[in-house]
């Protein structure tokens, strides 16, 4: 797509941007962070005469840990995330006023999941620290996706980290941090709804070219959590627990999208766009062998008690 038509593009989805910003703003709840947090729980650490941190004083589970420090340091790279926003959907008009909103709201998610992981001692703060660190220095490059391609992975990114939110409260046991997640996970909810809809919006303008971008973000979707340092361990860790794992993927994040844009029942599409789709169904297809895989291999290496 040229830098012409990405521009008229951003103009003929202007419109769709307004009415679900309305749409958004009107549905967005204002909550408050500190409301979520146990403060009471909270004391110093070494440097102010406390005591410092152990990994005894911890309630969480190390599958809660690891899914909880995941989750947190995914949502501390948000400035990378609204440059890439900002780059490709500009600061103008609805989208800029979107885009900005939209980081004000997330701002939200790693303050509080830090408060709470700090007051009830939940995890190594000076790992912690070192992890944001690498984690917002290494940054997160999308690769300079186009703008069907752009909206199309936040689609699926913002549902992806939901159920992540979702799952990793339930896996918490403590109603206080399944209360924070879940709150959370209704902001995530919001945000997969918009660019939802703006996709549905450009299958109506650009059907073929929004099909690729689809094909093309279903086939190479990478978590922006990619970035953490050791994410490989900690993914496969969230996996084998089922926080989050490829079967999940699949069913709850990639197949409601696919099913709520009718992409395989669209007709009079050109050339293109069918090659589009039928690269669809092979990702979608690949995707699905690949969860089956890991869920059989995960049952046999629990039958075998590992
Ligand atoms: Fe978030
Ligand atoms: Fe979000």
């Amino acid at each position: 797509m040229t830098a012409l038509e990405t521009r008229a593009l951003l103009m003929q989805l202007e419109a769709t941007v307004e009415d679900n910003l309305d749409r958004h703003l009107a549905s967005a709840e204002d909550w408050l962070p500190h409301e979520y947090v146990p403060w009471s729980e909270g004391r110093n650490f070494a440097a102010l005469g406390g005591e410092p941190w152990s990994a005894g004083q911890s309630r969480l589970s190390p599958v809660a840990r690891t899914a909880l420090e995941l989750n947190l340091l995914t949502e501390d790279n948000l400035p990378s995330y609204h440059a890439e926003l900002v780059t490709t959907f500009g600061r103008h008009g609805a989208w800029g006023t979107w885009v900005h909103r939209w980081t004000a709201e997330e701002g939200r998610h790693a303050a509080s999941i830090r408060d709470y992981l700090l007051v009830t001692r939940g995890t190594d703060p000076e790992r912690l620290e070192q992890d944001r660190m690498a984690t917002m220095q290494a940054g997160w490059d999308s690769g300079d996706k186009p703008l069907l391609h752009a909206c199309a992975y936040v689609a699926f990114q913002e549902l992806a980290t939901r159920v992540s939110h979702r799952n990793t409260g339930r896996c918490c046991g403590d109603p206080v941090a399944e209360r924070l997640l879940a709150r959370i996970a209704m902001d995530e909810n919001l945000h997969m709804i918009f660019y939802r809809n703006l996709v549905q919006a450009a299958l109506e303008i650009a059907p073929s070219q929004t099909l690729r971008a689809i094909a093309d973000e279903v086939a190479g979707f990478v978590m922006p959590g990619s970035v953490v340092p050791g994410f490989a361990r900690r993914a496969v860790q969230i996996a084998q627990a089922g926080v989050y794992d490829l079967r999940i993927h699949h069913d709850d994040v990639i197949m409601p999208l696919v099913r709520h844009w009718r992409v395989f029942e669209a007709v009079g599409l050109d050339a293109d766009g069918e090659r589009a789709r039928e690269d669809l169904a092979a990702a979608v297809d690949a995707l699905d062998a690949r969860a089956a895989r890991f869920v059989e291999r995960r049952a046999e290496a629990q039958a075998r008690g590992r």
